[in-house]
């Protein structure tokens, strides 16, 4: 039997999304620098007829796998918001109005109203950033291996909260607020820090970035629904906590997907399979 997939070759991660052959939606993942492989995974699938591409690496990808097969390219934020739709339907969310923060290599933010979408806002704050602040700080490159540090560690020696501030006095704002990230470190005399608190602070820093600007454009988009995705928050409890903490703080509703890194790829399958009227 023909089939299709969805490819979303992103700075990072190339996210493969295909019907297997019971048709069930099943999804793999290869690292955007060994596109290789994602020719080789297609030479043992010849059953795909279709590919549905998206992501910014497309050309890089397309030059790999030449005029193997048919492609359908569709703009990135098209895919994701497709992809993001279908996820949101799928896992149980009614959510039609929402601040979609995608926290892949970098962040990109959106806002969606029904069927529309519009780029609101980015920054070059994300899983990229992580990756390269934990390999300079500590030393440790690997995403699993930096998740389970800071899962494990304790920001409290590091980040300089409202309350070590404003000492002896009543807080202008919630004391236990982030004053200044890493802020600790230049007012006290401590020179060594542990891995996992150093890991567990720069995840602080990242989703304590993500989070505020999410908020901010929900804000002004009159939104109260949050929908953060992008593969840096797979099985990433304490990231996770750190934006849900905030969010909620700001009174507003975050919403994590537990397929969270595929909505590009996923959007990229359901474009074609639009195209074909099924
Ligand atoms: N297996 C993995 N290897 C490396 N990084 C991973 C892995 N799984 C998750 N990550 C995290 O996810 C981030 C990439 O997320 P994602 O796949 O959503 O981005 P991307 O699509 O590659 O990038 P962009 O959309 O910005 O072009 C990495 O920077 C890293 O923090
Ligand atoms: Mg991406």
């Amino acid at each position: 039997m023909s089939t299709w997939i969805g490819i979303d070759t992103g700075g990072t991660l190339t996210k493969l999304a295909y019907l297997n052959e019971h048709q069930e939606l099943t999804l793999t993942v290869f690292p955007s620098n060994e596109m290789h492989l994602v020719k080789e995974w297609l030479e043992k699938h010849p059953q795909v007829e279709e590919i549905g591409l998206t992501g910014g690496r497309t050309e890089q990808l397309r030059d790999v796998l030449k005029t193997m097969k048919s492609i359908e390219y569709i703009v990135e934020f098209e895919a994701t918001l497709k992809g993001v739709r279908y996820l949101l339907e799928k896992e149980g969310h009614a959510i039609n109005q929402s601040i979609i923060t995608n926290i892949g290599t970098g962040t990109s933010i959106h806002y969606m109203d029904g069927n529309t979408h519009k780029r609101v806002g980015g920054t070059g704050v994300g899983g990229g950033t992580l990756i390269g602040l934990s390999t300079i700080m500590t030393g440790i490159s690997d995403f699993d291996v930096i998740k389970t540090h800071a899962f494990q560690g304790d920001r409290e020696g590091i980040d300089l909260l409202v309350k070590d501030i404003y000492q002896g006095m009543d807080t202008p704002i919630d004391g236990n607020l982030t004053a200044s990230n890493f802020g600790k470190v230049g007012i006290t005399e401590k020179r060594k820090f542990m891995q996992n608190d150093v890991l567990a602070t720069t995840q602080g820093l990242i989703g304590e970035v993500i989070s505020t600007l999410s908020i901010q454009l929900a804000e002004q988009h009159h939104t109260e629904n949050i929908v953060y995705i992008g593969s840096t928050l797979i099985d990433n409890d304490q990231l996770i906590k750190v934006i849900e903490h905030y969010t909620i703080l700001k009174k507003h509703k975050p919403v994590f997907l537990k397929d969270c890194g595929f909505s590009g790829a996923i959007g990229a399958l359901l474009n074609i399979r639009e195209h074909n009227k099924i």
